[in-house]
């Protein structure tokens, strides 16, 4: 049964290899002072940059930088996006790059008018906005986390070993995003599925819950058997744009709010998988896909019925003459091959994890309970030593 719900996705998408085009128009609607925000550099070397600093001139915007955004931000990044964002005034945030860089700019968006440690007060007390907000915009550039249309922010605080996600309001949505799916062609393969499995894995995350039936769950088996046909060939063919469009709509759809409305959601896996990222400092989606199968494997005798419909509809398990058990434990199997095959990461060893570092990963953990079964300590580091 679905719970009350208000729904209300107020960012305005551009979709397609043209979307760039309505960056001006878009930026019209805002004042003079454009704060720029990007990664590492690779929107120089792939031109975009260029093309993003002539469409601002033409809009007649003064720029001020903000480059060098990592992957996982950090908290003291935040610090200084936030003290730049207010010493020029800005009237508005335009973010160039993936989860990463869309993430931080809506931290520093809520944070440049606050006149407490934001990462205290949004991250660590998890308190609202009660200041002004810059709004921003985005071009997207990676493909993954879903952060162009919805209000979540992942920062890293590596003193304190933690990486917190806060999801803000509407007010704190991406105005507008502009999404080409050709401007993704040039992510390395390696991030590029850590993506494809950040995806799956937000579309698990929500599934994995809850017994009522719910129109969500269809939707989520949709976008999942999508997800797995394109990936498998994007991963072959990485400038298919009929793939790589594909999914770029998929993971937006993903955690843009609309599959979770209603219905119950679990979240372990990403609590699991940001602890490991604070000791590690991971690629966000590898680390999920290194503690998954041993979390649902876990989980599954609590969930039964969830899983073997996963198995049945998702991964085309024939059910016949077989028990629940061994339908949703060859469920789970498909999927298993189906990351092998893609080239996933399976074990947090890999990722730089430790033997000495259980512990305070296990510790890092924020237990959540909508899932089919709310973990303690020891599952956890159950879990965490099955992924090594
Ligand atoms: O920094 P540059 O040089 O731009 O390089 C980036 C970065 O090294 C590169 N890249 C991006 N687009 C590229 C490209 N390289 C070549 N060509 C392109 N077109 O890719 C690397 C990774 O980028 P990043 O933004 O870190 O990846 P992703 O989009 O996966 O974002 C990860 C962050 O998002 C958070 C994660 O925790 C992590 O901090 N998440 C945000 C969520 C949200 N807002 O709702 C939910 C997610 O679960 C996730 O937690
Ligand atoms: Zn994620």
């Amino acid at each position: 049964m679905l719970g009350n719900f208000t729904y209300c996705n107020p960012t305005k998408l551009y979709f397609g290899d043209k979307a760039l085009d309505n960056l001006k128009t878009e930026l019209a609607k805002y004042g003079k002072k454009v704060l720029l925000t990007y990664g590492g550099g690779s929107i120089k070397k792939t031109g975009l940059y260029d093309q993003i600093i002539a469409i601002l001139n033409e809009a007649g915007k003064e720029i001020i930088e903000l480059p060098g955004v990592m992957p996982n931000p950090t908290s003291d990044k935040l610090i200084e996006g936030a003290d730049l964002a207010r010493k020029h005034e800005v009237d508005f945030i335009l973010a160039v790059g993936g989860g990463s860089v869309i993430d931080y700019a809506k931290a520093v968006s809520v944070s440049a008018w606050c006149n407490d440690n934001p990462w205290e007060k949004y991250f660590l007390r998890m308190e609202d906005v009660d200041n002004k907000i810059i709004p921003i915009g985005c071009i997207l550039t990676m493909v993954g986390t879903g952060s162009e249309m919805n209000g979540g922010s992942v920062i890293t605080n590596h003193e304190q070993k933690l990486k917190i996600g806060h999801v803000f309001g509407e007010n704190v949505f991406p105005k507008f995003a502009i999404l080409n799916p050709v401007l993704t062609y040039t992510i390395p393969q390696y991030q590029m599925i850590a993506g494809f499995y950040d995806i799956m894995s937000h579309i698990l995350e929500q599934y994995f819950s809850g017994t009522d039936d719910n129109t969500s769950d269809y939707l989520m088996e949709g976008l999942l058997k999508s997800l797995i046909h394109s990936s498998r060939i994007a991963v072959k063919d990485p400038q298919n744009y009929e793939a790589r469009s594909n999914i770029m709509w998929i993971a937006t759809w993903a955690l843009n709010t609309l599959v979770a409305k209603g219905k119950s959601t679990d979240w372990e896996v990403h609590m699991i998988g940001q602890a490991v990222g604070a000791y590690t400092d991971a690629t966000h989606g590898m680390t999920l896909s290194a503690v998954s199968l041993p979390y649902y494997r876990h989980i599954m005798p609590y969930g039964l019925a969830k899983f073997k419909r996963y198995a049945v509809n998702v991964w085309d398990v024939n059910p016949d003459g077989k028990s629940d058990e061994q339908i949703a434990e060859e469920g789970l199997k498909r999927m298993e091959e189906y990351m092998r095959e893609i080239g996933l990461v399976m074990s947090i060893k890999e990722l730089g994890a430790t033997e000495d570092m259980i512990e305070g990963i296990a510790d890092a953990t924020f237990i959540l309970t909508g899932g089919y079964k709310t973990l303690s300590k020891p599952e956890i580091i159950d879990i965490l030593k099955q992924s090594m």
